[in-house]
């Protein structure tokens, strides 16, 4: 708790272009949460470099993705918008909390699989530990509820397991935080092979949304979706093509999947994939409009970067004092 309100943590890599699917699963979420909750999110730059990064292009993106928080809504007043690589708390957590992780429970880790394969001359062991900085992200704001999509739900259970372990050791030190996923917009797919998650890292541009395309873009890139053969509009795991049109325009909308599925269920697929693209361009724009003027502010996000760095680094410290002290680790002498 902060002044009385519940704390939120979330954040995201700088890595790739940012695509329909961060944006759906994760950041219309944390704007929506933003006002209930005391809200720390973070540019997830340690966990960049677990990959190679180019550094000059990473710290554009990172600063991209920084500007591109306070775009979709996100008041720095309010919340705490900040790079990871700021607030050095993070990685001396992410240490101690090294030694209440085990190898096998980082071994079943799926997304240390997937990247292990695709970067298979760089398995580092920052992509092995990669979940215990997320767990240190999370648990030295003592946060309540993480907003994700899907796929982080493995590295969401891992965080509470460790933390679990370490109040069954020293005491409730950790708040044990529980995942937040949308309704709609949790896992949105390729739209060129509907039963793979949209991801940064796809390599053929018509599989994603950015967030930054063009109307131009997003229209033909929706005009292009693979469906099926079936010609009918249902929301089932037998139509994935389909579902998730279905679940792009829910998420843009708010409707439910059956209202969506009422409103088109005797239209054909083509009709269904406009009304898709536009409801998605009704959304971004203005998000990329801000953004566009935003990104000509230097002295503005300069201040927002400046002064969340000291706020998160305030509440970082004052856990990560606790838990050194609860390790054992000599008392400071002033
Ligand atoms: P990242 O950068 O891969 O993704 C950022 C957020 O976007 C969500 N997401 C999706 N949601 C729906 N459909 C998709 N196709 C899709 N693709 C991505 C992700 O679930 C995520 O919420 N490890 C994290 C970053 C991180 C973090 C944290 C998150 C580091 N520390 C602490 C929460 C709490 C990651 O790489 O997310």
């Amino acid at each position: 708790m902060i002044d009385g309100k519940k704390v939120l943590f979330s954040g995201m890599q700088a890595t790739g272009t940012l695509t329909l699917g961060n944006y759906l699963g994760a950041l219309q979420n944390w704007v929506k949460l933003s006002d209930e909750y005391e809200c720390f999110y973070s540019v997830v730059d340690l966990h960049s470099i677990t990959v190679r990064q180019n550094p000059a292009e990473l710290r554009k993106r990172a600063r991209n993705l920084l500007t591109l928080y306070v775009a979709a809504g996100l008041d720095p007043k309010k919340n705490c918008i900040y790079y990871q690589s700021h607030v050095s708390g993070h990685a001396e957590l992410s240490w101690i909390l090294n030694c209440f992780t085990y190898m096998g429970e980082l071994n079943r880790m799926t997304q240390f699989k997937d990247k292990a394969a695709k970067h298979a001359d760089n398995i580092n062991a920052g992509l092995f530990t990669y979940p215990v900085l997320m767990a240190a992200d999370i648990l030295l704001y003592q946060a309540d509820v993480v907003p994700v999509g899907i796929d982080q739900m493995q590295h969401l259970e891992i965080t509470r397991d460790i933390a679990q372990r370490f109040n069954g050791v020293y005491g409730d030190v950790f708040t044990i935080p529980e995942a937040y996923v949308g309704k709609s917009g949790a896992k949105i797919m390729s739209l060129q092979e509907p039963s793979k998650k949209m991801s940064k890292s796809d390599e053929n541009p018509n599989a994603s949304v950015y967030l930054m395309d063009d109307e131009d873009v997003i229209i033909r890139k929706f005009k292009r979706a693979v469906t099926d053969s079936l010609a009918r509009i249902a929301y089932t795991d037998e139509q994935p093509g389909i579902k998730n049109l279905l679940d792009i325009y829910c998420a843009c909308t708010g409707k439910t999947p059956a209202e969506a599925v009422k409103e088109f269920e005797d239209r054909g697929y083509g009709e269904l994939k406009t009304a898709v693209a536009e409801a998605v361009v009704s959304v971004l724009k203005p998000v990329q409009k801000r953004f566009e003027e935003l990104s000509k502010d230097k002295t503005y996000i300069d201040e927002v970067i400046k002064e969340n760095a000291e706020k998160a680094d305030y509440y970082a410290k004052k856990t990560l004092r606790k838990v050194q002290k609860k390790v054992g680790f000599p008392e400071r002498i002033r």
